[in-house]
Order: structure tokens, then C-alpha cells, then sequence
């Protein structure tokens, strides 16, 4: 059953998910020959699947600043690396000890943590070298771009979440679950977007709805993530459900109702902020859609 309690999944970008698929399946990385089982490690986390929200969100928003999804490939595929690095980690044992992810072995129970730890760490810079390595973009947009996509994953970002997390100091109540939340997932969901509307150098104004759009979205996503924990099955999710049990999460705190009701208020919020766009904002109202009503 989907998070928000209905049987049918909202629409997909689907065209823009096949181009990031391509484009992360043709990815070459200068020296490989020199390390083909590094490169192997990171492939099969990478092209094992995984729904590609923030890929698929970073060239959604490009369109709906007028641009061809194009111009964003390499900085959309920088953002999916990041992300890979960031659940290879966190499923290793000295974080949440998984065993399944994206519906195969986690990476260190193929390849063992050495070999985990390090392809996380080269996905991570190889990201960076394939955003900084292209000369399509205005160099100061370029340097501003790169620089929102550090931070986001840095202290202030989604490394800094990821502290709270495994250290159990997030403070009480749902105010400090959202804060903790809105660093471990919220922060590179954002940069998805915020990314892309300085590297586009995009208006002011939508720049801004496109940005607090992201940050609903990014709690939006973290909630269904914690309902499909309780909901979900191996099959569905690709991952083991239950994993947060022992965990504070939304379900924890409001009960699965609690969190329903609460996802459906952060997905009218996140439609909202972009209300006063256009056509070309559909498919970021078709990726909201599909954020709250997802199964996997
Ligand atoms: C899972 O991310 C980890 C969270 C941030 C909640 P996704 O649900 O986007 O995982 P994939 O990329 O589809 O595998
Ligand atoms: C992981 O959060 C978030 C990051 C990897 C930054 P979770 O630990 O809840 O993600 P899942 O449930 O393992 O996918
Ligand atoms: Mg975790
Ligand atoms: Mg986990
Ligand atoms: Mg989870």
C-alpha cells in the first residue's frame, strides 16, 4: 500500500529517469583500467536502480526555467553519485547494518567495508569532477552551483544529519525530528533544485518558489520514507522494512495516520509554492504527486 493510504501512484517523469539511467550507464572514469574492481564496486551500487528523484528533480526544475533537461546531465548525475555514496555508507554495520539495498546485497556484503567505504568516498569526488569538468556553464554560476552541492552534504547538510542520527541528539518532539530530517535527506533534495537555478542563473522569484518548493518536498520525502518503513515490504521498497523501528521517525511520533495527515499537508505546501508558475512547472507537480503517493 502507498504511503498516503490510496491503491494508485501518481505519473512519473519517466523520459527524464531513462536519460539519467543512460547517462550514468555510458559514465566513464579517466584511470579505470587501473582500478577496474573500484569502478566495478561503484557501478553496482550506482546502476542497480533506485527511483532517481534528485536527478530527475534537478533536470524537472531546468525545464521549468525554460531549458532543455540537457543542460543539467552532468550536475543531475553528480547528484545521484552523491546520493549512492551517501546509502552505501549509511548501510554499512557501523551505521544502520543492512543487508539489502535496491533490491540486491548491500555493497559491503558483496565486496566486503574496505571496498564499500571506498567507492562511497570516489563516487563523492568523482561527483564533484564531473560537475566541475564541464564548460557549458558560466564559470561563476558553475563555482556557485558546485559550492550549494557541498555544503549540502557537508556539516550544515546531509553528513551532519546522518551525525544526529546515528548519535541519538536529536532534540524532542517533531520540531527536532524535521531539523534532523531537513539536514540528512531535505539538504541535497534542496540542492536538486537550488543547484540548478544557479547554475541557470535563474529569475529571482522563481528561483525561490522552485527553492521552498524543494525543502516540503525534501520533509514530504522523508515522511513517506518512514511510513513505507512501516508499510512496506522487501519486494516493494528494494531495502528490508523495519530498519527504523528502534528509531525515532515521524511513525514513531504521530502514529501512521499522524504521519499520513502530515505528508499530505507538506505535499499541498510544496504544490502551493509553486502555484504561481506555469505549464512548465508540470513535472514538478507531477514528482510531488509521486513523492506522496510512491510505494517503492
Ligand atoms: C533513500 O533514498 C534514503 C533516504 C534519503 C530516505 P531513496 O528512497 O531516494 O533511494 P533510491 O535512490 O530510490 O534507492
Ligand atoms: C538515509 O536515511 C539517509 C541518507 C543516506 C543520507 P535512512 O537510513 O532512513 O535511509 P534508508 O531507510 O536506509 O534508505
Ligand atoms: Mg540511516
Ligand atoms: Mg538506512
Ligand atoms: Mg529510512
Amino acid at each position: 500500500m502507498s504511503a498516503e493510504g490510496a491503491a494508485a501512484p501518481a505519473g512519473y517523469p519517466d523520459e527524464l529517469k531513462r536519460l539519467v539511467d543512460a547517462y550514468l550507464e555510458e559514465l566513464k572514469f579517466p584511470g579505470h583500467e587501473v582500478v577496474p574492481g573500484l569502478v566495478e564496486a561503484m557501478r553496482y551500487s550506482l546502476l542497480a536502480g533506485g527511483k532517481r528523484i534528485r536527478p530527475v528533480l534537478a533536470m524537472a526544475t531546468a525545464r521549468a526555467l525554460g531549458h532543455d533537461a540537457e543542460r543539467v546531465l552532468p550536475l543531475a548525475a553528480a547528484l545521484e553519485m552523491i546520493h549512492t555514496y551517501s546509502l552505501i555508507h549509511d548501510d554499512l554495520p557501523a551505521m544502520d547494518d543492512d543487508d539489502l539495498r535496491r533490491g540486491q546485497k548491500t555493497l559491503h556484503k558483496k565486496s566486503g567495508e574496505a571496498v564499500a567505504i571506498l567507492a562511497g568516498d570516489c563516487l563523492y569526488a568523482e561527483a564533484f569532477a564531473l560537475v566541475l569538468s564541464t564548460d557549458a556553464h558560466d564559470p561563476t554560476a558553475l563555482v556557485k552551483a558546485a559550492s550549494i552541492l557541498a555544503r549540502a552534504t557537508g556539516v550544515d547538510g546531509m553528513v551532519g544529519g546522518q551525525f544526529i542520527d546515528v548519535q541519538e541528539t536529536a532534540t524532542e518532539g517533531i520540531e527536532g525530528l524535521e531539523v534532523l530530517h531537513g539536514l540528512k535527506t531535505g539538504r541535497l533534495i534542496s540542492a536538486s533544485t537550488d543547484c540548478v537555478t544557479a547554475l541557470l542563473d535563474a529569475p529571482k522569484q522563481e528561483g525561490e518558489s522552485i527553492g521552498a518548493y524543494a525543502r516540503e518536498l525534501g520533509l514530504l520525502f522523508q515522511i513517506v520514507d518512514d511510513i513505507l518503513d512501516v508499510t512496506g515490504t522487501d519486494e516493494s521498497l528494494g531495502k528490508k522494512p523495519g530498519a527504523d523501528q528502534d528509531k525515532r521517525t515521524f511513525v514513531s511520533e504521530l502514529g501512521l495516520d499522524g504521519a499520513r495527515e502530515m505528508a499530505h499537508l507538506h505535499h499541498g505546501l510544496a504544490i502551493a509554492a509553486i502555484e504561481q508558475m506555469g505549464d512548465e512547472a508540470t513535472e514538478l507537480r507531477v514528482i510531488a504527486d509521486h513523492v506522496l503517493t510512491r510505494t517503492s
